[in-house]
């Protein structure tokens, strides 16, 4: 039976980086595995149609396909909207609903790139590092919250609040990936300021004794924000909190080179066919800077696809096949706008970019 896939463009640049996946997936139809693909709305796009930005058809639809792609949510126009109807929320009920707790953020340094980060060759050629950002609890979802007043003066109340069980899942997935990586986890918190900083340490260190063979350390999250600047290939696997990780996350994407190459794969339980729930997006936003220019980077979302492959589909060759073939693009020397710099030479396209992929797909 056909692997069954539901793409969610989205906004901003999402639709464009997913025009050229799709070509992706066309080209993979060609060669035997066909997916039975769906599309949907989500985020401002689905605000614009119904009124929410996921409409309960969809939620249900994600519930139960093989694996959900995502572009991107959220835009300008949509910042006058209450809150309980932004974008962002759609995205948020799906990683909730589906109870995605894991959520994987690779970066990886290819070496075409290692002199386009901002940082010195040396300290970022060859790096391979995931991210594992819990992704379902902690200040994103922690109750109480909102806006109140109080003493005539407006109060905005977030909270964190992690339980045992959720610290020990994510740790699990966090070790399993060490494990079959080089062994190696850093667990980042402030455990020297937050009680649930306290929590998450001790709750990490109990499960490192079920996996004697990784080599643990953990680090106060502001200590490897440096870190991850100063001499980033001291880290193999991170595992953090949902909102350290999405910071920790996108000052990794500097190391490779732009946000438009990070790839995430956001994983909770297994379901009946034994493959986690699964949704695959990249790690940037909608880009409303560079939206319908066609400029937009697509790898980080062709390797989000990878990602699919890899952990929903079993198609683990397949995989490598498609970040092979963005690394040929690389050597090759194409170049979408953010990988030039200020001076940059000419820029290729999205649809170049994509079409290039499918090219070196075509020809290794
Ligand atoms: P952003 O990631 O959209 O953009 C940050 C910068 O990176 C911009 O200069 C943008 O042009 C550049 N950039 C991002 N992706 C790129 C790509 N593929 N190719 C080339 N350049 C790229 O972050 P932002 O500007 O802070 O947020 C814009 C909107 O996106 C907001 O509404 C935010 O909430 C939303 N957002 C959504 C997601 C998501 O859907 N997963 C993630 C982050 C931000
Ligand atoms: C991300 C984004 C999201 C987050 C937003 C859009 C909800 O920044 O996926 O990194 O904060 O998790
Ligand atoms: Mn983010």
């Amino acid at each position: 039976m056909a692997h069954s896939l539901l793409i969610l463009p989205g906004d901003g640049i999402g639709p464009e980086v997913m025009a050229e996946v799709r070509k992706v997936i066309d080209w993979f139809g060609t060669k035997g595995h066909a997916f039975d693909v769906s599309e949907d709305l989500v985020g401002g796009a689905a605000y614009d149609a119904h009124g929410t930005p996921l409409h309960d058809d969809t939620m249900a639809k994600a519930q139960e396909v093989d694996a959900v792609l995502l572009g991107a949510v959220g835009g300008p126009k949509y910042d006058v909207l209450d809150f309980s109807v932004k974008p962002e929320r759609g995205l948020l009920r799906l990683r909730k609903e589906m109870d995605l707790f894991a959520n994987l953020r690779p970066a990886q340094c290819f070496d075409a790139l290692a002199d386009f980060s901002s940082l010195k060759r040396e300290v970022v050629a060859g790096l391979d590092i995931v991210i594992v950002r819990e992704l379902t609890s902690g200040i994103y979802f922690g109750e109480p919250r909102g806006i109140i007043t109080e003493n005539n003066e407006r109060v905005g109340i977030n909270t964190q609040r992690y339980t045992e069980s959720e610290i020990e899942r994510v740790a699990r997935s966090a070790f399993e990936l060490a494990m079959k990586r080089n062994r190696k986890l850093c667990s980042m918190e402030k455990a020297n300021v937050m009680e649930s900083g306290i929590l998450w340490r001790e709750v990490v260190t109990e499960v490192g004794k079920d996996y004697p063979e990784v080599a643990l350390s953990h680090m106060y999250a502001d200590a490897g924000a440096m870190q991850l600047c100063r001499w980033p290939k001291q880290f193999d696997v991170i595992v953090t909190d949902n909102l350290f990780g999405d910071l920790l996350s996108d000052a990794a994407a500097m190391l490779t080179g732009s946000l438009g190459m990070l790839p995430s794969a956001s994983l909770g339980a297994p379901m009946a066919n034994g493959r986690p729930k699964a949704l695959y997006e990249p790690v940037h936003g909608s880009a409303p800077d560079i939206a319908g220019q066609g400029k937009a980077n697509p790898i980080a979302c062709i390797l989000s696809f990878a990602m699919a492959l890899r952990y929903s589909f079993d198609l683990g060759d397949e995989a490598t096949r498609v970040e092979k073939a963005v690394e040929t693009v690389l050597a090759d020397g194409l170049r979408t706008a953010d990988l030039l710099g200020e001076e940059g030479k000419s820029p290729v396209s999205t649809s170049e970019m994509g079409d290039a992929i499918v090219a070196a797909l075509a020809a290794a």
